[in-house]
C-alpha cells in the first residue's frame, strides 16, 4: 500500500468519501466506481490497511486528528462526509474535516445528517444540527442528506425474533419510514455526481412505512412460525436490550429512540429518496429476506 503522502501528490481525485471502511462508506465507493473512474476517487479512512480491496486510492483520515485532514484532502472537489459513529465526539470531529475542507479548497461538502434533523426529538439531532450549521457557515457549497433509519437496525432482528418466537421493541404503532442503506448510498453517489444538489437539504426516508407489528409478521410470515410483536415500556426494553449483552448506554438510547420512534419521529412521506434514486425504495419484504437469508 502506497503511503497517504504517496497518494496524494499522485492521485488527481475529484470526490472523496469518509468513513469509506463504513459499512455505508463501502456501499457508496461500490456505486460511485459505476460511475466515475477510480482515479477519481479517493476514500478517507482511518486505517488505510482496511481499505485495501475498496478498489480506489486510500488516504489516512482520523477525525480526531485534524493533521491527517488536510492533506487528505488535498485535490478534492466534492467530499461526502459521512457523519462519525463516535456519537458524544462528533461536533470537534466533524469541526475538524470542516476546516481541514476549507483549507484545502475543497469546493462542496454533502453530508450525511439526520431525517428532520432541524427538529427531531431524537437525542441524535443536536450533533447533526450543530454540523449543519458548521457547514453552511463554511462557506463552502454543501448539500445535506438527512437520512431516516437503516432498515438493517430492525431487520438485524429478524433471525433472533425467530428464534425467540418474539419481536420486542418500544415503537408502539409508531410508523417508520425505513430503507436499507443501498438506497441512501446510492442517494449519496446520485448526489456526489450529479448537478442542481448544492444548497439542497433532502429528507430520505423509505417509500412505505412500517410498524413494529408489521416488521414481526413479515419476519413470521417468511420463517413459517408465528412471531408476534411484544411493546414494552422504556425501562422494560433497555432492561431486556441490556439483558442481551448491550451496553448500557446504547440499550437506553435504542430503547429511547424506539419510543421517538412511537411518536412517528421516524416517519416521513415526501418520497424525496425514490425521487432521487430514480426507482422505488427497498420494501421491506426484501430486506427481512436479505436478513433471514
Ligand atoms: N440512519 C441510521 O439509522 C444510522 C444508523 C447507524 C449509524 N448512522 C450514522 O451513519 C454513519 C454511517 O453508518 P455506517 O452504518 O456506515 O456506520 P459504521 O459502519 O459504524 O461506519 C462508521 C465509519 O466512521 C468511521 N469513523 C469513526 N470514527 C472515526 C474517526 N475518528 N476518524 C475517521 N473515521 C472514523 C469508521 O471508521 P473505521 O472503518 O476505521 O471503523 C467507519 O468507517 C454512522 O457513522 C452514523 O453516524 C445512521
Amino acid at each position: 500500500m502506497a503511503s497517504a503522502t504517496t497518494v496524494a501528490s499522485t492521485v488527481a481525485s475529484t470526490i472523496a468519501i469518509t468513513g469509506a471502511t463504513g459499512q455505508l462508506g463501502r456501499i457508496v465507493v461500490r456505486k460511485l466506481l459505476a460511475r466515475v473512474p477510480a482515479a477519481g476517487i479517493v476514500a478517507l479512512v482511518r486505517d488505510p490497511a482496511k481499505a485495501a480491496d475498496l478498489g480506489v486510492a486510500a488516504r489516512a483520515a482520523d477525525y480526531g486528528r485534524p493533521e491527517t485532514l488536510t492533506a487528505a484532502l488535498a485535490g478534492v472537489q466534492t467530499l461526502l462526509l459521512i457523519s462519525s459513529s463516535e456519537v458524544g465526539q462528533r461536533v470537534a470531529q466533524h469541526r475538524n474535516v470542516i476546516e481541514a475542507a476549507q483549507r484545502a479548497g475543497v469546493r462542496r461538502i454533502v453530508y450525511t445528517s439526520l431525517l428532520h434533523a432541524d427538529r427531531s426529538p431524537l437525542s441524535l439531532a443536536p450533533e447533526h444540527q450543530e454540523t449543519e450549521s458548521m457547514i453552511r457557515a463554511s462557506g463552502l457549497e454543501w448539500t445535506m442528506l438527512r437520512n431516516g433509519w437503516y432498515m438493517e437496525n430492525h431487520t438485524a432482528s429478524a433471525r433472533g425474533a425467530l428464534a425467540a418466537g418474539a419481536l420486542i421493541g418500544a415503537a408502539g404503532a409508531g410508523r417508520i419510514s425505513g430503507a436499507p442503506r443501498e438506497d441512501y448510498a446510492e442517494a449519496a453517489v446520485v448526489a456526489l455526481t450529479g448537478s442542481g444538489h448544492a444548497g439542497q437539504v433532502y429528507e430520505l426516508a423509505g417509500d412505505t412505512p412500517y410498524t413494529l407489528a408489521d416488521l414481526a409478521a413479515e419476519i413470521a410470515g417468511q420463517g413459517g412460525k408465528a412471531v408476534p410483536y411484544r411493546n414494552l415500556g422504556l425501562a422494560d426494553y433497555a432492561a431486556a436490550l441490556q439483558g442481551l449483552g448491550l451496553p448500557d448506554w446504547l440499550a437506553g438510547a435504542l430503547a429511547a429512540w424506539d419510543v421517538d420512534a412511537s411518536r412517528d419521529a421516524l416517519l416521513a412521506d415526501g418520497r424525496t429518496l425514490s425521487r432521487l434514486i430514480g426507482r422505488p425504495t427497498t420494501p421491506l419484504a426484501a430486506a427481512v429476506a436479505q436478513a433471514l437469508g
